[in-house]
C-alpha cells in the first residue's frame, strides 16, 4: 500500500494523467487489460518517480494507500461499469472511485447510489484538455461527493492547468453536476468547432480567399480578444501539408466528422429541459448533415445555387467578420452557460458559474479569452440567468450585432450554410424579444386542437369558436 493515486485504464488519459500526478511529486499506480501498455506507461516515467503497472485488479488495489483513490479512464457506456465490476472485490469502505470519463450524467447518478451502498464515495468529474492537457494541466470538473473531492483536491490542483495561479479544477456541484457540466462544455465545443469551419467555408467557398490568408486570418485573431485555443489550433490546422500529395492536409481530409455523442446528449437534454440552444442543435444537426455524402454529391448536381456571385474583397469585411464571429461565439457560450442554470435548478446541482467560467478559462478545449469576461460577470451576478443581461457583455454584443447582420446577409447571398452565425442571431433576437409570435402558436392550437390559451389581459384558461 505505497501509491497515492491510481487509474484504471492506461490509454492515452490513463497513462498522461499519471505522469502528470507524478510529476508532482505523488506516487502513481495504473491498471490496464494490456500488459504493453502498463510497461509503457513505467517507462515513460522519469527516473526516480515512483510509478507502478499493472493487468492485476488485486495488484492493483493492493499497491494504493488507503483510503485508495481510483479514478477510472476508459470509454463511457458499459465499460465503466465492468470496470466498477472487476474492482470491486478488491475495494474497501472509504474508498474513492472517481470517473474521469465522458459519461452521460444518468449513468453517474446510477453508479452514484449504487456504490453508496457499499460504502465507496463515487464521484464522476468531466476532464478536459486532450491529450497533452492530461499530461500538462488539463482543466476538471469533479462533481457529486464533495467530502471525497476535498480529501484529491491537493492531488487534482496539483495536476490542473493554471490561470494566473488559479488551478483550473473546482467542485461543480452536487450529483452527477460533474459530468453535466463537461456534457455541455462539449455541447459548446461543437458549436464553437462549427462556427470556425463556418468561417473557412464562407471565406474560402464564398469568398474565394486563399488559405494562406485565412491562416494568417485565424493567426491574427488569436492575438486579440478572440484569443482561444479552437482557434489556435485552427491556425496552426491551416499551416500543415500533406506529405503524399504536398497539398494542404485538411483539403484531403473527408468532409464527414464522427462524434461520439457528447453534443448530441448536451441538445436532447436541453430539449427535455426546455432550454434554447439552438447553435449547439444546429453544430450537432450539421455533423449529422455531413454524413450524408452520397446524397449531397447527388443534390449538389440537382440543387444549383441561386448564389450572388459578386465579387468582395475580404479586407472590405475582414471586421465586420472579426466581430459577428465574436457575437455568435458569445451568444454560444450564453446558451451553454444557461442550460446549465436551468439543469442546475431542475437537478438540484447548485452549480456555481463563476467557479464554472473560472475554471474553462484555462485547460480545456473552449478555453478562451472571453471566459474572463464571463467570470467576472458572475462574479458580479452569481445569480445571473443569461450573461447576455450583464450589462458589460451586453455591450460587447450590442456592438458587435451590425456586423452579425451583414455577415449573415452575405452567407446567405453566397449561399454558404452558415447556421451557427444565423441561429446566434436568432436566438439574440428571440431572447432580446419582450413579445414573440407565439400567440399566434396558442390560437392555432386552440383553432385545430382546442387546446385552450391564455390571455394578457386575465388570469385562465379560454377557448374560441373559430370558425
Ligand atoms: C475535451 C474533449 C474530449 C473529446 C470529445 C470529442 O474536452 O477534451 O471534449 O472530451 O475530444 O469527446 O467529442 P466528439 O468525438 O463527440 O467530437
Amino acid at each position: 500500500n505505497q501509491y497515492d493515486f491510481g487509474t484504471v485504464g492506461l490509454g492515452v488519459m490513463g497513462s498522461n494523467i499519471l505522469l502528470n500526478v507524478a510529476d508532482h511529486g505523488f506516487s502513481a499506480a495504473g491498471l490496464d487489460l494490456s500488459a504493453e501498455k502498463a510497461a509503457s506507461f513505467e517507462a515513460a516515467a522519469k527516473p526516480g518517480q515512483s510509478v507502478f503497472g499493472t493487468t492485476s485488479p488485486e495488484e492493483f488495489a493492493k499497491s494504493l494507500k488507503t483510503p485508495r483513490a481510483i479514478m477510472l479512464l476508459v470509454p463511457a457506456g458499459s465499460l465503466v461499469d465492468l470496470a466498477i465490476e472487476n474492482l470491486l472485490p478488491f475495494l474497501e469502505q472509504g474508498d474513492i472511485v472517481i470517473d474521469g470519463g465522458n459519461s452521460y450524467f444518468t449513468d453517474t447518478n446510477r453508479r452514484f447510489a449504487t456504490l453508496k451502498e457499499k460504502g465507496i464515495h463515487f464521484f464522476g468529474m468531466g476532464i478536459s484538455g486532450g491529450e497533452s492537457g492530461a499530461r500538462f494541466g488539463p482543466s476538471m470538473m469533479p462533481g457529486g461527493d464533495k467530502l471525497a473531492y476535498e480529501r484529491l483536491r491537493p492531488i487534482f490542483e496539483a495536476i490542473a492547468a493554471k490561470v494566473n495561479g488559479d488551478p483550473c479544477v473546482a467542485y461543480m456541484g452536487n450529483g452527477s453536476a460533474g459530468n453535466y457540466v463537461k456534457m455541455v462544455h462539449n455541447g459548446i465545443e461543437y458549436a464553437i468547432m462549427q462556427l470556425i469551419s463556418e468561417t473557412y467555408d464562407l471565406l474560402k467557398r464564398g469568398l474565394g480567399a486563399d488559405d494562406a490568408d485565412i491562416q494568417k486570418l485565424f493567426a491574427d485573431w488569436n492575438q486579440g480578444e478572440l484569443q482561444s485555443f479552437l482557434i489556435e489550433i485552427t491556425a496552426e490546422i491551416l499551416k500543415v501539408k500533406d506529405e503524399e500529395t504536398g497539398d494542404l492536409l485538411v483539403h484531403v481530409i473527408s468532409d464527414w466528422a464522427r462524434s461520439k455523442g457528447t453534443g448530441k446528449w448536451t441538445s436532447q437534454n436541453a430539449m427535455d429541459l426546455q432550454a434554447p440552444v439552438p447553435s449547439i442543435d444546429s453544430a450537432v444537426t450539421m455533423r449529422n448533415l455531413s454524413a450524408h455524402k452520397q446524397e449531397r454529391l447527388l443534390a449538389s448536381e440537382i440543387l444549383h445555387s441561386a448564389s450572388q456571385q459578386e465579387k468582395i474583397d475580404i479586407a472590405t469585411i475582414a471586421q465586420s467578420l472579426k466581430d459577428a464571429y465574436y457575437f455568435a461565439m458569445i451568444n454560444v457560450y450564453a446558451q451553454g452557460l444557461a442550460q446549465l442554470s436551468i439543469a442546475s435548478k431542475e437537478y438540484q446541482y447548485e452549480i456555481d458559474l463563476k467557479e464554472v467560467t473560472k475554471i474553462w478559462r484555462g485547460g480545456c478545449i473552449i478555453r478562451a479569452a472571453c471566459l474572463e469576461n464571463f467570470r467576472s460577470a458572475f462574479a458580479s451576478n452569481p445569480q445571473l440567468s443569461n450573461i447576455l443581461l450583464d450589462k458589460d457583455i451586453a455591450k460587447l454584443v450590442l456592438d458587435r450585432q451590425q456586423a452579425a447582420r451583414k455577415i449573415a446577409k452575405l452567407a446567405i447571398d453566397k449561399g454558404i450554410p452558415a447556421p451557427v452565425f444565423l441561429s446566434s442571431l436568432s436566438y439574440f433576437d428571440g431572447y432580446r424579444s419582450a413579445v414573440l409570435p407565439t400567440n399566434l402558436i396558442q390560437a392555432q392550437r386552440d383553432f385545430f386542437g382546442a387546446h385552450l390559451y391564455e390571455r394578457t389581459d386575465k388570469e385562465g384558461f379560454f377557448h374560441t369558436i373559430w370558425e
